[in-house]
């Protein structure tokens, strides 16, 4: 990739905001785009320069927004369409843009053409989604939804079925339909021709389906099987993606970040290459590594290795083809400090350390709410306190796996997408200050020392430390390094060490960080010109803090991070 065609999201940090949790200015215990526009000031001092809303739509949120009602409709929860066009002004004002999430696999069932699909289940509307008779007075096949339960839900008063391979609540949009895919396009030509910057493009793989739905070998007591199976087992989806692209995004230089899984193995270039569908997806390839065989209750423990050896795969892989985006939490994932750090290194060194391994990776940075000051997991005292829709059924699952209760709350505490939604803690007052209300989920009880009132005071906090991280990556000198240089893993014969180096013809940077208990020394392949981050807390009366290097000899503490210029 020398000659790589520039594009101007290359070198851009974004930052992902979960509304329903970021800030609630109306006391209804619901944060809104009130909140959100109260506190780009605070995202831009963050070297914010993208920001990734979940979505915004009307919803019935039963899958909290990812079940869209109307997709020309602000949710009246966080505010009004004047309010969505101020967020943009304002965003524009401090030169940052602003993407919302595209979530066109399903829609709401309370969506009017999923309503005028019920009522006329033969009629126009209903081949916007797939309606298909039963097979000898079952389901059409044996899928099991993401969320639990069959894919297929009985359409009332007919011989049909509805597919849905989220929630019941969220029937899936039949692309195979170029009226419905018309629309579609219409639809999201409409938010970029409004100033929007682009998306994040929810699950987009499971638009294609095997149209034979065929059945699967089952996975589980109840006989079913995963429908990520047809995903993985159906060619096509391309075809879908790449009319997309043409019919909208192409058009407008939209930034566009995919949420794919069970991509296959030779789609790289088509999903992220200079061509691609889109202009970056996730990287999950570290997440997968612990999700669980079949249900949360079986998620392991990271092992370091496995996690290290994953990464490196993944940059070099990626590098060869363009550029994925890192993220070590969102929405749907535990706290990146809780999984991806060892009970010892849940510290703010520790956690410094892990933001600076993952934002200095070749890639775009996403941020999500609350990690850069350190949220973690909260402690769930009872399965009643969990809102979450997929936290419920993995309790259900892991309870008819013979979890007794105690058990399965302890499993899916580990894992609940919940975890990443507890309310940002703004400061210590009551609520964490995140509203005068009762918020819609509890706040993590830590908010009395993890807050970002505490953090601003403290200027080796880990706010701070992502606010000098974030400038490191974007500043005039190591941009260029940091966002086209290659990527280059070192060190990996030493036990605990995570290091890599980017660099350019004219620059090398090594980032190398201590993931293990005790101190180390590493042999350091060159002279430093310059320590670029050290995350070492300066002792008293010192202004800043430096490694430890003697003849060339680098000293780490146990979860000690240094990026040096060498
Ligand atoms: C994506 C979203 C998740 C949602 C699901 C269904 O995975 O990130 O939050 O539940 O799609 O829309
Ligand atoms: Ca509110």
């Amino acid at each position: 990739m020398t000659n790589i065609n520039r594009c101007w999201w290359h070198d851009k940090v974004a930052y992902q905001i979960y509304p329903k949790s970021f800030l609630d200015t109306n006391g209804d215990g619901i944060g809104d785009l009130r909140g959100i526009i109260s506190k780009l000031d605070y995202l831009k001092a963050l070297g914010i320069d993208i920001i990734w809303l979940s979505p915004i739509y009307k919803s019935p949120f039963v899958d909290q927004g990812y079940d869209i009602a109307d997709y020309y409709a602000i949710a009246e929860e966080f505010g009004t369409m004047d309010e969505f066009d101020e967020l943009l002004r304002e965003a524009k004002k401090r030169d940052m843009a602003i993407i919302m999430d595209l979530v066109i696999n399903h829609c709401s069932d309370k969506h009017e053409w999923f309503q005028k699909a019920l009522a006329d289940p033969d009629g126009e509307y209903a081949d916007y989604f797939y309606f298909r008779k039963g097979k000898d007075g079952k389901a059409p096949n044996n899928l099991r939804s993401y969320f639990g339960g069959s894919i297929w839900e009985p359409v009332p008063g007919t011989d049909k079925y509805y597919l849905h391979m989220f929630a019941k609540e969220q029937p899936d949009l039949n692309w195979e339909n170029p009226v419905l895919r018309r629309k579609l396009f219409d639809m999201v030509n409409w938010w970029l021709e409004k100033g929007l910057a682009g998306f994040r493009i929810d699950a987009i793989i499971n638009i294609k389906k095997d149209l034979a739905f065929p059945n699967f070998e089952p996975d589980g007591p109840d006989g079913l099987a995963w429908c990520w199976k047809m995903v993985d087992s159906v060619d096509g989806v391309g075809t879908f993606l790449k009319e997309l692209k043409d019919e909208t995004f192409r058009k407008y230089d939209a930034f566009t970040v995919g949420e794919v899984f069970n991509m296959k193995e030779d789609e790289l270039n088509a999903f992220i290459g200079e061509d691609g569908y889109f202009s970056t997806m996730f990287d999950f390839s570290a997440h997968l590594l612990i999700g669980g065989g079949h249900g949360w209750y079986e998620a392991p423990e990271l092992d370091f290795d496995a996690w290290r050896s994953t990464v490196i795969a993944s940059q070099l892989e990626t590098e060869a083809v363009g550029f994925k985006a890192n993220i070590i939490e969102n929405h749907d994932e535990p706290r990146g400090t809780s999984r991806y750090l060892p009970p010892f290194a849940r510290t703010p060194a520790g956690i410094k350390m892990l933001g600076t391994v993952s934002l200095l990776l070749r890639g775009i940075p996403f941020i999500f709410q609350g990690q850069e000051i350190g949220m973690t997991n909260a402690v769930w005292n009872s399965v009643d306190e969990f809102n979450d829709i997929n936290t419920k059924d993995q309790i259900k699952m892991a309870r008819e796996a013979g979890l007794s209760e105690a058990e399965a709350l302890v499993a899916c505490s580990r894992m609940s997408r919940d975890n990443a939604r507890t309310p940002v803690q703004w400061s210590d007052e009551v609520n964490a200050g995140f509203t005068t209300g009762t918020p819609w989920l509890k706040v993590n009880d830590n908010y009395k020392t993890v807050n970002v009132a505490a953090q601003e005071k403290e200027p080796d906090s880990v706010l701070h430390f992502y606010r000098r991280l974030v400038a490191l990556r974007k500043s005039e000198a190591y941009r260029e390094v940091f966002t086209y240089g290659r990527f280059e893993p070192v060190y990996t014969d030493k036990d605990n060490i995570m290091a890599y180096y980017r660099r350019t013809e004219e620059q090398r940077v090594l980032v190398v960080a201590n993931f293990g208990k005790t101190a180390t020394e590493l042999e350091l392949e060159g002279d430093v010109k310059r320590v670029l981050l050290s995350n070492r807390v300066a002792e008293e009366g010192a202004n800043s803090a430096s490694p430890v290097i003697i003849d060339g000899r680098l000293t780490l503490e146990s979860c000690e991070v240094a990026v040096l210029d060498i």
